[in-house]
């Protein structure tokens, strides 16, 4: 495997400038504050190759739709998250040269550096000009996550071996466009742009959608730490703004330029405000200064990881992998409005449109809730059910019962235009309810079952049932022509994996009902009344969950992926030449569907979220009936993988599993990192140390501990919030302590044992 970057626990440091592969770098140095965020593109003009990136959480596109045969039933659009206004640049001239790294002589000594800890990218050089001159040029930038609103950039030049003129000219451009446009569409307008002495001011609107955002810039220039007092030069053109400021130094005198910005949207404000707002930010910024400014941000990240860290003693790459995980999870979603969600991209690129998937329920909602207040994985159960009536709209247009949730999508309606997915791959929709189940089973907030969760619980149910088909000749329900999570084969008929989800949502909803009869019998009657439900609905729902058909492979004991999973030839994947690797990059699709080989955790997904319901042995001949037909070309599958070995005892292939998820971006393992990082599997990599090394579960209102530790690590240790205490378990080759470290009177299990906690901390 090629090392990108250098081992180090803290940061992700690029030694030495990669042109071939600056857009793997940067994706790895992408920063966020979940309401805004930017891959690690460089603030100075660069002609190399690069993805410029900066985003706006929520400001998408509705980018009409491109597809070869139109089906009815397609969406009109896909809707895509905007690159927007570049609010980093700053050109920079030195000596009247423009400096740009991929015109030098050389970039010599250049480091780019994430420093998760603090939240901030830092990049240095000696930049060598073709006529020998050299200057040393220090960056640091941050995008605040305690004022959301604000970024800020420090950017210090200093000439090595001349005297000179340096010369600044920060500027917000919004001339940008998305790569991934369908059909070059340029998507902003232009509202207004104004440069005026030390402020610059780009505001933007996007067509179709009309979001208006404005980007407000201001700076300070020092030399060598003094006021510099330069006379700016103003230059306007379309949708961009300027300022040039020029400072004479002499060799080794450093020139810095304190970029203050400013980033409000029509999303909080009234239109009218927006420029004002931004306006606001800048100044709050500018008042307070950069040093200061950092000081309060970084604080925030380090409350952060004083909430959500995991520590790995003896394995370096390991926990800069986990590290990392963690540090772009938390950049991506914060939890303060319930209108955003998680794209598998998050701020670091433009695949996937930034849309929301399954993968949000399925992976990052027990991140969330471990880490941080339940209140923040609460807001993305009700950005599902804010958007349950465009499921019920998206089921009735398939001629379906209920609520059918979207594959992808951005405000409810259904992105996705392949049919295989959008109308297949329906499995999702049990993961909604899921998410619900999972968030009620861990905080114990029953309550939220009767104020929204039952609306979303039984329309999904609902779609099921008109989805199943009853066959006489077995006395079962069927549900026929899917896809599973293995998008490796299409239009099967009862896939496992989507059975079992579909008769448990509805026995989850057939259970929360009775729930809800028996606790909050008023809700209920409301409910009733409002959803229209009868009794004989529930009686046809009992009906379909109890008889529904589950594929078997008999002679192995194993669930059968779908009906004729075994009539495919059966091929292992360490039997398989590597060069046939990634399959999706080397074999026809026609080749991938006819073979067995599996995408992703399918089966197993299964077992996994119903852990509870399967035994050891049932789980252990699953894994090993399925796991060496995977390869583990989607991001999500390392991770359930992992967990389930660890539970089952196979603790090598659990740790290779989870090195595969947590380094999956630093080591570029699918070949993919330049498109950007895979935001929503680094939640199933955090899962994969808590659940699998861990062996955290959530039992009968009680969190139960299974620990082990990998043989090449000599202690990890993890914090989980849990109803309202903070407990950091430390596991090492002799013992597990848990110290709580808030909260009092708590009871836990450990290996099957109870132990109570009062503030205090237990070795076993
Ligand atoms: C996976 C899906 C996932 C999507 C977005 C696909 O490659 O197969 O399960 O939802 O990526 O992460």
């Amino acid at each position: 495997m090629r090392n990108y970057i250098l081992h180090d626990e803290w940061k992700i440091i690029e030694k030495g400038f990669h042109p071939e592969e600056n857009r793997i770098y940067e994706s790895f140095m992408s920063l966020g504050n979940g309401y805004m965020g930017m891959r690690g593109n460089f603030e100075e003009d660069f002609s190399g190759d690069s993805l410029q990136g900066s985003y706006i959480a929520g400001v998408y596109y509705p980018d009409k739709t491109r597809v070869g045969w139109w089906k009815n039933g397609y969406p009109e659009y896909f809707a895509k998250v905007l690159n927007s206004v570049n609010y980093i640049g700053i050109r920079v001239k030195l000596n009247g040269e423009n400096l740009d790294i991929a015109k030098l002589k050389e970039a010599k000594d250049f480091s780019r550096v994430l420093n998760m800890r603090d939240g901030s990218l830092e990049r240095s050089f000696v930049a060598v000009s073709n006529d020998g001159k050299e200057t040393k040029v220090e960056i640091k930038r941050f995008i605040s996550l305690k004022d959301k609103e604000i970024a800020a950039i420090s950017y210090s030049v200093t000439p090595l071996n001349y005297d000179g003129k340096i010369e600044f000219t920060p500027y917000l451009d919004g001339n940008i466009v998305n790569e991934d446009s369908n059909y070059d569409e340029v998507f902003w307008n232009e509202v207004s742009q104004k440069s005026t002495p030390f402020y610059g001011e780009v505001t933007m609107q996007t067509k179709k959608t009309n979001y208006y955002v404005t980007a407000a810039m201001s700076y300070d220039v020092l030399l060598d730490g003094n006021n510099a007092n330069v006379t700016p030069e103003i230059s306007e053109r379309s949708k961009y703004a300027e300022n040039t400021v020029s400072v004479t130094t002499s060799k080794n005198s450093t020139a810095t330029l304190y970029k203050y910005v400013g980033v409000a949207s029509n999303r909080y404000y009234e239109e009218e405000l927006v420029i004002a707002k931004a306006y606001d930010a800048v100044e709050r910024a500018k008042n307070a200064g950069f040093d200061k400014l950092f000081a309060e941000h970084s604080t925030k990240w380090h409350d952060h990881w004083n909430e959500s860290d995991i520590v790995i003693k003896g394995d370096v790459a390991a926990q800069q992998g986990i590290r990392f995980n963690i540090f772009h999870m938390t950049a991506t979603y914060t939890g303060e409005d319930s209108r955003l969600n998680i794209g598998p991209k998050g701020f670091t690129g433009e695949k996937y449109g930034g849309s929301t998937y399954w993968d949000t329920e399925a992976y990052c909602i027990p991140f969330y809730l471990s880490t941080a207040d339940e209140k923040i994985a609460r807001q993305l159960l009700i950005y599902r059910y804010n958007q349950l009536d465009k499921a019920k709209e998206n089921a009735a247009k398939l001629g379906l019962k209920g609520a059918l949730y979207p594959m992808v999508t951005m405000t409810g309606e259904e992105c996705h235009n392949e049919w295989e997915i959008t109308f297949e791959e329906i499995h999702r929709n049990a993961a909604i309810p899921y998410g619900i189940f999972n968030y009620v089973r861990y905080t114990g907030d029953k309550k939220y079952l009767a104020e929204y969760g039952f609306d979303v619980i039984l329309e999904t149910a609902r779609f099921w049932v008109s989805r199943s088909n009853y066959v006489p000749q077995k006395d079962k329900y069927m549900i026929l022509g899917v896809t599973g999570p293995n998008e490796y084969e299409n239009n099967v008929n009862n896939n496992w994996y989507t059975n079992t989800m579909a008769a448990w949502n509805i026995s989850y909803a057939l259970e929360t009902y009775d729930f809800l009869k028996e606790n909050y019998p008023a809700e209920l009657k409301a409910l009733v009344e409002k959803l229209g439900i009868a009794d004989a609905e529930l009686a046809e729902m009992k009906e379909v969950s109890s008889k529904m058909y589950y594929p078997m492979i008999e002679e192995l004991g194993v669930f059968s992926q779908q009906d004729n999973y075994m009539d495919k030839e059966q091929i292992l994947v360490k039997d398989l030449d590597p060069s046939n690797l990634p399959l999706n990059q080397k074999w026809s699709w026609d080749r991938i569907l006819r073979s067995c080989f599996i995408k992703q955790a399918d089966v197993l997904q299964g077992i996994f979220f119903l852990s509870d319901r399967y035994d050891l042995e049932t789980k252990k001949k699953n894994f090993e009936f399925y796991e060496p037909r995977t390869v583990h070309e989607s991001s999500l599958s390392p991770c359930v993988h992992s967990i389930i070995a660890a539970e089952i005892g196979n603790t090598e292939k659990a740790y290779e599993m989870y090195l595969r998820t947590s380094r999956l971006d630093l080591d570029n393992y699918n070949n993919d990192t330049d498109d950007g990082l895979h935001i929503t599997s680094m939640a199933g990599t955090w899962m994969s140390i808590v659940y699998g090394f861990g062996g955290m579960k959530i039992k009968d209102d009680m969190l139960h501990f299974s620990p082990f530790i990998p043989e090449v690590w000599d202690e990890y240790s993890f914090k989980v919030m849990f109803r309202g205490n903070l407990l950091n378990i430390t596991v090492n080759k002799e013992n597990i302590i848990i110290n709580q470290e808030k909260g009092s009177n708590l009871i836990i299990k450990v290996n099957n044992k109870e132990y109570e906690l009062n503030g205090s901390t237990i070795t076993i």
